[in-house]
């Protein structure tokens, strides 16, 4: 795991966009695992920039999204799929039939997990997965106690999570209380993980998802045995790891990061 500290959430967010599309140009074809939240909103704009301004091309992307709320269809604007068109992929030139997050209104509550799995299998898998970082710890909505090993399937939501996410809604009553999401184990199986984390009242979570033991109370520890993960976080978000110098040393030491080194 690295751990990249800017110093504000645009500069946090102008780096993940960065790399993403220096992926996206190497390759692709690129298979994104994508994730919603407050944290996403500005990394898309940022996202949908490149491809007005620069050409960013995602043509031949394909991208699976981390999580969708059960009952909700994706007509329902606090859907994920409502989410996920609004603010990126009516706004560039991906296919929409190469977008895919689980089927929030499906009747087949237990076979959706396994079909989304064979789904991202028969894709090659993905390449590049996208997390911002729940209050509970959780990534997707792997909610405390989640195996370390899970795989897609029905969740239920921690009341932290509710709370986290019920103003988003009209009728905060109206927020389904289960999820579909990628298990841990999914996460795992991809090739390179980024997590986005910022503001304050991140930290606290942050510094145990970093520095504190492996443990499935907090799903985001499990990022410590993924061999190529980066927690990119602002100042803030940062506050309360330790080793903040150290992860500053590699930044701007390490020849992979040379070419990023002077972003805004
Ligand atoms: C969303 C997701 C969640 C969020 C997390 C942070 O698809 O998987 O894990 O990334 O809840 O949400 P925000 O960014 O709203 O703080």
């Amino acid at each position: 795991m690295e751990v990249i500290i800017r110093k504000d959430a645009a500069s946090a967010i102008n780096l993940t966009a960065e790399i993403l599309a220096d992926a996206i140009t190497a390759k692709p074809d690129l298979v994104l695992g994508l994730a919603t939240g407050r944290t996403m909103e500005n990394l898309y704009d940022n996202l949908v920039e490149r491809h007005k301004n620069e050409g960013l091309d995602f043509s031949l992307c394909k991208s699976f999204n981390l999580d969708e709320y059960i009952g909700l269809s994706g007509d329902n604007e606090n859907s994920y799929r409502y989410y996920m068109n609004h603010f990126l992929f009516n706004r560039v030139n991906i296919d929409l039939r190469n977008t895919h997050l689980p089927d929030g209104a499906t009747e087949d509550l237990d076979g959706e997990g396994e079909r989304y799995e064979q789904a991202i299998a028969d894709a090659g898998g993905v390449d590049i997965q996208l997390l911002g970082i729940g209050r509970t710890g959780h990534i997707g909505f792997n909610e405390p106690l989640s195996s370390l090993m899970s795989r897609t399937r029905q969740k239920a939501l921690a009341p932290v999570t509710i709370e986290q996410n019920s103003p988003l809604f009209d009728n905060p009553e109206d927020m389904p209380k289960r999820a579909f999401t990628m298990g841990v184990g999914t996460i795992l199986d991809s090739g390179k993980v980024i997590m986005l984390v910022t503001g304050k009242e991140k930290a606290e979570i942050l510094a145990k998802a970093v520095e504190g033991p492996v443990t499935a109370m907090i799903s985001a520890t499990a990022l410590q045995l993924h061999p190529n993960t980066v927690v990119i976080c602002d100042e803030e978000a940062a506050e309360l790891l330790t080793e903040k110098d150290y992860y500053k040393w590699i930044f701007d030491n390490e020849p992979e990061w040379e070419k990023y080194r002077n972003l805004k």
